[in-house]
């Protein structure tokens, strides 16, 4: 078998190649290594593998050669073309997990302990939300929750409080699309020592790449565009201290044992090699949408980051390729005209969750966002008449015409 030397130079030819390795069966793709274990050919050299002195898989917990494909590849795309600070290409180590808590949970816990503080945006995806404030407090660690979007204030808060330890952030965000300037929160927060990490899950590296800014964690629900099919859910961890993510996170990871498995890796792999056609597609039928939805009757606001009227248009035109595959848009006759529409979209799917090939609308107030307390929904701009969609790659003018017809 010939070695692929020449260097790949583009984002999807990465997104096709990276990762992947040769195998002895001269597959074109990596099978899927449906085993739970790996054998050793003697007693030794399971204890180099176990001693780290081979290199090999041993246990499926711990990973298999599906996942690493899947996990070399993100981490490609995730760096591709950025630099570290010694002006090097930048090495990422990713982690697959079962889901984007899983990984969620591994970033955390393996980075807060009790006494410790989180200091967050105030429009989070609703489960993230809730685990930081039901599922920490518990365990002694408090989250502060903000407007990020006034660096006045984030540089306050950093300032007066040094139990405050990591900075999370989720841009753009679900379901407002909010977004938070990346890089200015990172120079603040790098100045009080604290560790960033970004969810990346609404617009992928193809779109944005936290890195870029001096993150340290990025995680992704891989659910979404990275898989972009709909067909598993899962999660991933990627972060820039090689040793930190080789040692103690990978221990954490394997200890609370929210690993993927080599089918959901395998789908995974195929669905990024497709990142950079789909997500061009994504986000050219989403515009077009969004200017239908703002200037019809039936509609007051539409959050759209590719809308000069979205408050955060120009963070996001700062810091992302194209403002993505996801809006939403409120309902001028509030809840019952929003499920009134709901039940009449003929092609549109009525479902949760984004990112599939497949436009998907759903109800936040009532669906992903329903344990958020209605003054807290509504303070973030969840309302009762908005409607999430994330934006298929259909033909457009079927999507438009299912919209139109729906909103009759
Ligand atoms: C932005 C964002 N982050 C994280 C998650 C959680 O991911 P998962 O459902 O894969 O656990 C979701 C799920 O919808 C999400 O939208």
């Amino acid at each position: 078998m010939s070695d692929k030397k020449i260097p790949l130079t583009g984002f999807s030819s990465l997104a096709i190649h990276a990762g992947h390795t040769d195998n002895s069966n001269y597959a074109h793709l990596t099978p899927i290594y449906a085993s739970s274990t790996y054998v050793f050919d003697e007693a030794e050299q399971g204890m180099r593998r176990f001693s780290g002195e081979e290199k090999g898989y041993i246990y499926g917990r711990w990973g298999s050669p599906s996942t690493a494909e899947a996990e070399e590849k993100i981490a490609a795309l995730e760096s591709f073309a950025v630099m570290d600070e010694a002006g090097n290409a930048l090495k990422l180590k990713a982690i697959l997990h079962a889901s984007g808590m899983a990984a969620l949970s591994t970033l955390l816990i393996s980075n807060l302990k009790s006494g410790d503080k989180i200091l967050t945006h105030f429009s989070l995806y609703g489960g993230s939300q809730e685990l930081v404030e039901k599922v920490l407090p518990p365990l002694g660690i408090e989250a502060i929750i903000v407007d990020l979007r006034d660096l006045n204030k984030a540089a306050d808060i950093m300032k007066a409080d040094d139990k405050i330890k990591m900075l999370y952030l989720e841009t753009p965000a679900n379901p407002t699309l909010q977004c938070v300037d990346i890089e200015a929160l990172t120079i603040l927060a790098k100045q009080y020592n604290l560790t960033v990490a970004c969810d990346n899950t609404f617009a992928t590296p193809y779109l944005q790449q936290p890195f870029k800014y001096g993150v340290d964690y990025v995680f992704h629900s891989t659910t979404k565009f990275l898989n972009g099919h709909g067909t598993a859910i899962g999660g991933v961890l990627l972060g820039k201290d090689l040793q930190k993510m080789n040692g103690h996170i990978t221990k954490v990871h394997r200890l609370l044992g929210g690993n993927s498995n080599p089918f959901d890796a395998f789908l995974l792999t195929i669905g990024m090699k497709t990142l950079e056609v789909r997500m061009e597609r994504h986000c050219h039928n989403a515009m077009e949408i969004a200017a239908f939805l703002e200037q019809h009757p039936a509609i007051s606001k539409v959050n759209y980051l590719g809308l000069h009227s979205h408050p955060d248009y120009y963070t996001a035109a700062k810091q992302m390729r194209h403002p993505g595959a996801m809006l939403s848009f409120e309902m001028k006759g509030g809840l019952e005209a929003a499920k009134k529409f709901i039940d009449k979209l003929q092609m549109c799917i009525r479902a949760v969750s984004l990112g599939t090939c497949d436009t998907l609308l759903c109800h936040p107030a009532s669906m992903t966002h329903f344990s958020v307390p209605k003054e807290k929904r509504e303070l973030y701009g969840i309302t009762d008449g908005l409607i999430r969609m994330s934006v298929g790659i259909e033909n457009v003018q079927d999507i438009l015409t299912d919209l139109e017809q729906a909103l009759r």
